[in-house]
């Protein structure tokens, strides 16, 4: 692996613990302006300094996020189909490999839909991105999408993550499942886990994190359960603590307490 490749994972998972808070604004891409998410530079811009990297698309990119900023970029770089379409996964390579070198990013990520009609073809856009990325340094982060009629259990996952790696993704993507410790035993790359959803309660979701961490995750890809909360700040300061300082599910709700009342006397 070159110093250039090297030096980009090291943004992403950072080498103190290898470990990693992603924050995830790319839901856009196919759901629209999702809730919450209307206004991606003003919701992202109190979180930024509790996340270790963004993952987004071009186009918020370029409209919500002050160049200056420093935080790593992981740039989405599929898409195609929306969710009001007829095939969310047909999914191609929507931006080159040359905008993302000039975005100056730090990783590329696109979805992959194994089991799907357009399984085929997502799989051969994970292969081609890779060879490309591979040429100038850049890692890719394989998606493990999951499609409706798709049954999100360890067999199904371990199956997905395990091809993503073998086609040569640095990074994957994918849920928290029952038995997630064989989905990460037969995966060779580092993996993270999405939030999906937002949970009724906030501890659900720092359980989604602390149980994935537990069981081998190297953090989470997160967006939802964090910009979705009435308290976003606390909510990602939380997972933070799981994340990197290795709280209980108990220590990280306390956390979110703290904020979120510091937050309400401010
Ligand atoms: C989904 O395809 C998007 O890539 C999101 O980034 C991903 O689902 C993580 O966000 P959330 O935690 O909201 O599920």
């Amino acid at each position: 692996m070159d110093w250039g490749m090297k030096n980009r994972i090291s943004k992403i998972i950072r080498p103190e613990d290898g470990r990693t808070v992603m924050l995830a604004i790319d839901h856009g891409y196919f759901l629209g302006p999702t809730e919450k998410l209307e206004n991606p530079g003003k919701i992202i811009k109190p979180l930024l300094p509790y996340a270790d990297s963004l993952m987004l698309t071009r186009g918020i990119l370029r409209t919500s996020l002050n160049p200056s900023v420093n935080i790593p970029i992981v740039l989405r770089v599929s898409g195609g189909s929306s969710v009001i379409g007829e095939n969310l996964s047909n999914e191609c390579l929507t931006t080159s490999v040359e905008d993302a070198l000039k975005l100056n990013v730090s990783c590329v990520a696109l979805s992959i839909f194994v089991g799907s009609k357009y399984e085929h073809r997502t799989l051969k856009n994970l292969a081609k991105l890779v060879d490309e990325c591979e040429r100038f340094g850049i890692p890719t982060l394989a998606v493990t999408a999951v499609g409706k009629e798709m049954t999100r259990d360890y067999r199904y996952l371990a199956l997905s993550c395990r091809i993503a790696a073998e086609l040569g993704a640095h990074l994957v993507k994918t849920y928290y499942c029952e038995n997630f410790h064989k989905v990460v035993e037969g995966c060779p790359v580092p993996i993270v886990v999405a939030g999906g959803k937002k949970f009724p309660q906030p501890e659900d979701a720092l359980r989604l994190a602390y149980e994935a961490i537990e069981h081998g995750a190297a953090g989470v890809d997160m967006g939802r359960n964090i910009w979705q909360s009435d308290f976003p700040v606390a909510m990602i300061k939380a997972i933070r603590s799981i994340v990197h300082g290795n709280s209980t599910v108990k220590e990280a709700s306390e956390i979110f307490m703290q904020e979120k009342e510091t937050f309400q006397a401010a």
